[in-house]
């Protein structure tokens, strides 16, 4: 089975950490989302994913040599929206395919969503997911029958028919392409999926696995926390440092003796705390980080080759990768340090 994954956004809420790397390649606990995407689509059996790139795509350039699922990335001269998008990209795909957005992070069976579909036997199968608010989203009403009724994206607030929303996972028949006109943008949301819920050709899978869209800086510091819990289930990298204290350790750390590590915390591979510094509750550290003495960390995502400063304090803050916070600081939740002006740390993933 071929996968599609949307990347192209700009990913502009969550400037400056998108400024060096494009929204997919953002470190969630300390992979990309982009890896664990493949991860979880290589799971299932796909044997060919593409990327459906437009803003820095060069940047994907290294997921190509990937062993276990090969990795094609196409390129959009200009933005084709949603729908323009999944035709460039899966244009000659003769057998049902899975199309996902590229800042939707979930552990939804992508197994299950494959079967159902199967079951379904229509055209394109969507998952939904429950949100408090459905305004932000794509709102998807289902008949008792799991048929697409109408597909209303992003209705004013108060109007939506149902608080049931596109996840941004979707199966696909091949001869959905065919509805997507070319050489100009075009919307899946907004063109393909009402005229297809028209038809009654659409249906809607409601999932409860965890779900969350990252567009923010909020959202990205609470998708990072929700992995180290377990909210999420996808892995932490890292051993275990000692039992039962929640808190994950990669290759090549070095912590001084006297630093107080609570968890659940996961520290990257390569990276140093300093003397008398304190990590966690709740603190996702990159690889090659540098963490100076008597610094501490709660509730925060440092990105790879961040650098904190001595008796810095840190509490609900995000740093960009190579960002660097000066001795003394005192950040608290909101801040984000931008990345650094040195060599773009592109998450390794993984291991
Ligand atoms: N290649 C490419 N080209 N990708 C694009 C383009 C484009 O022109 N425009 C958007 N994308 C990618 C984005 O990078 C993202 O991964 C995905 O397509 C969805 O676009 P967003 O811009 O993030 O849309 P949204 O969040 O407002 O709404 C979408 O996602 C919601 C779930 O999070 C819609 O699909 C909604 O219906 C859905 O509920
Ligand atoms: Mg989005």
């Amino acid at each position: 089975m071929k996968a599609l994954i949307l990347v192209g956004g700009e990913g502009t809420r969550l400037r400056p950490l998108t400024t060096t790397l494009p929204k997919p390649l953002l470190p969630v606990a300390n992979v990309s989302f982009v890896e664990r995407t493949l991860r979880r689509l290589a799971e299932v059996g796909c044997d060919e994913v593409v990327l459906s790139t437009c803003y820095k795509s060069e940047a994907f350039d290294h997921l190509a040599q990937r062993s276990e699922v090969r990795v094609r990335t196409v390129v959009e001269s200009e933005p084709l929206g949603t729908g323009g998008a999944i035709g460039w990209a899966a244009r000659g795909f003769d057998e049902r395919f899975l199309v996902l957005n590229g800042d939707v992070l979930t552990d939804v069976d992508l197994e299950w969503v494959i079967s159902s579909h199967a079951a379904f036997a229509g055209e394109a199968t969507i998952v939904l997911t429950p949100v408090d608010d459905p305004s932000r989203f794509g709102v998807v009403p289902t008949d008792d029958g799991s048929r697409v009724i109408e597909f209303v994206e992003k209705p004013a607030p108060g109007t939506a028919p149902t608080n049931m929303i596109n996840a941004g996972t979707y199966v696909v028949e091949p001869g959905m392409l065919e509805r997507i006109p070319s050489g100009r943008a075009v919307s899946v949301e907004r063109e393909v999926f009402p005229a297809m819920a028209a038809e009654g050709v659409l249906f809607g899978l409601a999932s409860d696995a965890y779900w969350l869209d990252f567009g923010t800086h909020a959202t990205y510091l609470q998708a990072n926390l929700d992995c180290l819990s377990g909210a999420l289930r996808e892995p932490v990298p890292g051993r275990e440092l000692s039992p039962g204290a929640a808190v994950r350790v990669d290759d090549g750390v070095e912590v001084a003796p006297d630093a107080d590590i609570a968890g659940p915390a996961a520290i990257g591979a390569g990276t140093t705390v300093g003397a008398a510094a304190s990590i966690g509750p709740d603190a996702v550290v990159g690889a090659d980080v540098v963490i100076g003495e008597g610094a501490e960390v709660a509730r925060s995502v440092l990105l790879d080759g961040a650098v904190i400063g001595a008796a810095a304090r840190l509490d609900g803050v995000i740093v960009g990768g190579g960002g660097a916070v000066a001795s003394g600081s005192v950040l608290g939740p909101g801040s984000v340090v931008p990345p650094g002006a040195g060599p773009v740390h592109v998450p390794r993933g993984g291991r």
